[in-house]
């Protein structure tokens, strides 16, 4: 295996030397970790312990009790009283992979990544475990939330953005889950059958433009198999295309437990196994006698272990961080990443001036669903805004705000008459009513898999009854992937998507409803009317040992546009308080420009979304459109902004696998520009007469 780089010596290690008095038995034990978050400690030489921890959206640790004492911590938990007083330590809860893939804004992104990476070094560790990009396949995967879209384009440029913040600050991202975990079925075993170009356009698409934008210090490989090989030893995926055709020069780090054999996956190129495991010294032991693996395979490995620490040791050198401003970007990210789904009779904003009472209904007003479960959970964030508080401190003395939680609405569950009666009493004396629904808690989790898209029963019935005898019906969704709205939509004059929003959601909810905040969010999946209606869900969750992809490229709108099946809300759809209009598009060579218009008298932020349709007499199969360029804009009230986008070859690529390569077919292509993926009112066609085979690239001219 050719080393890819050559270490340079540092003024302090030599690391050329540290491997060449390294015993082979310092070698072993260095590729598997020693605990459930470190790296295996030299003793005999001046490279300190590595540390690699969860999550995408904040820091997990538990402190050690001298850690709990020091004047650092102490400082911390007197500044933020709120906080618990437990073991965890005081981290910011940003908004989880739901909510920031709705944002489309990679600006916000990246001040996330680099929030979290100033958090991470600060406790003095090496890697964040995300960001998560797995592709969300259908709307039943448990850790939905935890990703970004359903489209790798808006997945991958996300994903680049989120890395490049973390890694300004001298920590190391780590992308998961290298690849195609789309389920937690059977997630440690279970073998994804996916076509080759399938698994290029969509699965390892966000990964490449990972690689490729932002260079990740690490990977994390996935647990599940691709085509019949664990991911852990999969060389394909690991050696040919991560290192050898994207060019990446990280470390590979296993998900936890996924290793099976641990000289098979050093073969496949898997630099760190996670977390310690004892087998593992034995299994390269008997590899090494077998000359399976040998010194030249270890040592290049261990190279790329001292590689990462040369880039992530100043975290030996912690500065502390400041969790107020973090606190203002994770509340400005929620605030972003906020969707509005439905708006009539003006039902939003409810101005101050315009009501006497509100009715607040639902649990997650008062307790809302910050984040997931499982390994992305952040447990003791310094602040935990509520909509509920939020709404009375920005609607003051002057409104009367009512609230009926929990203890209302289960106690009457079981006696729904009670509930009716009474929530129609109080519902109809409201000027407006606002209706917080969830999900039950365990839709939304790591290791657990959906099984239906439906709010809790109750509050779809609290939503009918407050329609009877109220004019002003608003409906805030705490949830972390697509929800059916069939049942009550009818129901609601207004619906807004808060996602699972991080510590800032209360304060950009409340924003949102009495209208300080102006939504710009816009669907990163597709809302299904019907579950049936979602083509990958034919071939979920396979029987228990694989998962046939059958479905091919037709994941998430590429279906529904394929088969024209009407969803409840389309993939990139999101209303505003503004109201735009796009013009004047135009080509230039290769550059393609348009302008947006805010006809309204309310600044606000569009997303425009440029997908291209392939030439009408392809020789291939493609899908009716695909996302190939999108930016967040902002468009202040009465003003006109000229979006500019450089054609390049990427724009119009497919991947073509009988020469296993990405290519550029020739003909006509027409190119689409709007924002949302079904309403693109401008149009235009590309002729492109370029196109290559073996080396071979003809000339270029794209008239
Ligand atoms: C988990 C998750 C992974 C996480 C790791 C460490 O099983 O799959 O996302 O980073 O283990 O907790």
């Amino acid at each position: 295996m050719e080393g890819n780089f050559q270490l340079k010596v540092k003024d302090e290690i030599d690391y050329e030397k540290i491997i060449r008095e390294m015993t082979l038995e310092e070698k072993f034990h260095y590729l598997t970790g020693a605990g459930s978050n470190c790296g295996y400690t030299l003793d005999r030489f001046p490279v300190k312990t590595m540390r690699y921890h969860d999550g995408p959206f904040g820091l997990r640790l538990r402190l050690t009790s001298d850690q709990k004492k020091s004047e650092a911590e102490r400082k911390i938990r007197s500044a933020f009283p709120n906080c618990q007083k437990g073991e965890e330590a005081v981290t910011t809860a940003f908004p989880t992979g739901c909510a920031l893939g709705a944002t489309w804004d990679e600006t916000v992104l990246e001040q996330v990544g680099e929030a979290i990476g100033e958090e991470f070094h600060s406790h003095g560790i090496h890697a964040v475990l995300g960001p998560a990009v797995n592709i969300k396949r259908h709307p039943l995967c448990g850790r939905n939330f935890e990703y970004y879209s359903e489209d790798p384009h808006v997945s991958g440029m996300l994903g680049a953005a989120y890395v490049k913040g973390v890694q300004k600050k001298g920590v190391a991202a780590c992308p998961k889950h290298y690849a195609l975990n789309n389920q937690e079925r059977g997630r440690f075993s279970v073998n994804s059958e996916v076509d080759e170009r399938t698994m290029r356009e969509i699965y390892l698409k966000p990964f490449e433009m990972i690689v490729k934008e932002a260079r990740p210090w690490s990977m994390m490989c996935a647990y599940n198999r691709i085509n019949g090989v664990y991911a852990s030893e999969h060389r394909e995926l690991l050696e040919e295309i991560l290192r050898k055709e994207w060019g990446f020069d990280g470390i590979v780090i296993s998900d936890w437990g996924a290793v099976k054999n641990r000289a098979y996956s050093l073969l496949a190129s898997v630099d760190l196994c996670m977390p310690y495991q004892e087998q593992a010294f034995a299994q390269l032991k008997e590899a090494y006698e077998k000359n399976l693996i040998d010194t030249e395979l270890v040592d290049e490995t261990i190279r790329r272990l001292f590689h990462f620490y040369e880039r992530t040791r100043s975290v030996y050198e912690p500065e502390e961080c400041d969790l107020e401003k973090h606190h203002q970007i994770a509340v400005n990210a929620a605030r972003k990443s906020i969707t509005l789904l439905k708006n009539e009779n003006g039902a939003l904003p409810v101005r101050k001036e315009e009501v006497k009472r509100i009715l607040v209904v639902g649990e997650s007003a008062a307790d809302p669903l910050i984040g997931g479960d499982g390994s992305s959970r952040v447990s003791n964030p310094p602040y935990r805004t509520t909509p509920l508080e939020e709404l009375k401190r920005f609607y003051g003395e002057e409104v009367e705000i009512e609230f009926l939680g929990h203890s209302f609405l289960h106690t009457y569950e079981h006696e729904i008459g009670y509930m009716e009666m009474e929530l129609a009493q109080k519902a109809a004396t409201a000027d407006a009513v606002l209706i917080f629904a969830n999900q039950d808690y365990s839709c939304t989790s790591e290791a657990i898999d959906r099984n239906h898209i439906e709010l809790e029963p109750y509050l779809e019935h609290a939503i009918r009854v407050s329609r009877r005898v109220s004019r002003r019906v608003i409906v805030v969704l705490n949830i972390g992937s697509a929800v059916s709205t069939a049942k009550w939509n009818h129901c609601a004059d207004a619906i807004l998507v808060s996602w699972l929003g991080g510590q800032g959601m209360g304060t950009a909810v409340a924003e949102t409803i009495c209208g300080i905040n102006n939504p710009g969010g816009k669907l990163p999946e597709t809302f299904p009317k019907d579950l049936r209606d979602v083509e990958s869900l034919k071939n979920y969750p396979g029987d228990g040992y694989k998962v046939v992809y059958k479905e091919r490229l037709q994941v998430g709108y590429r279906h529904f546009d394929a088969n024209r099946v009407k969803p409840e809300y389309e993939f990139g759809f999101g209303l505003s308080y503004s109201r735009f209009v796009f013009g004047n598009l135009e080509q230039r060579g290769d550059e393609l420009s348009f302008d947006i218009a805010n006809l309204s008298d309310v600044d606000g932020e569009e997303v425009a979304q440029v997908y291209i349709s392939f030439p009408e007499n392809s020789w291939n199969d493609h899908p009716v459109k695909e996302l190939r360029y999108f930016k967040r804009v902002a468009v202040k009230a009465h003003e006109t902004v000229s979006v500019h986008v450089k054609m390049t070859e990427e724009l119009f690529q497919y991947y073509n696998a009988a020469l296993h390569k990405w290519m550029v077919e020739c003909g006509a292509y027409t190119i689409w520009v709007g924002n949302s993926s079904r309403n693109l009112p401008l149009r235009t066609t590309k002729s492109v007469t370029f196109g290559y085979e073996e080396g071979i690239t003809y000339e270029t001219s794209m008239e």
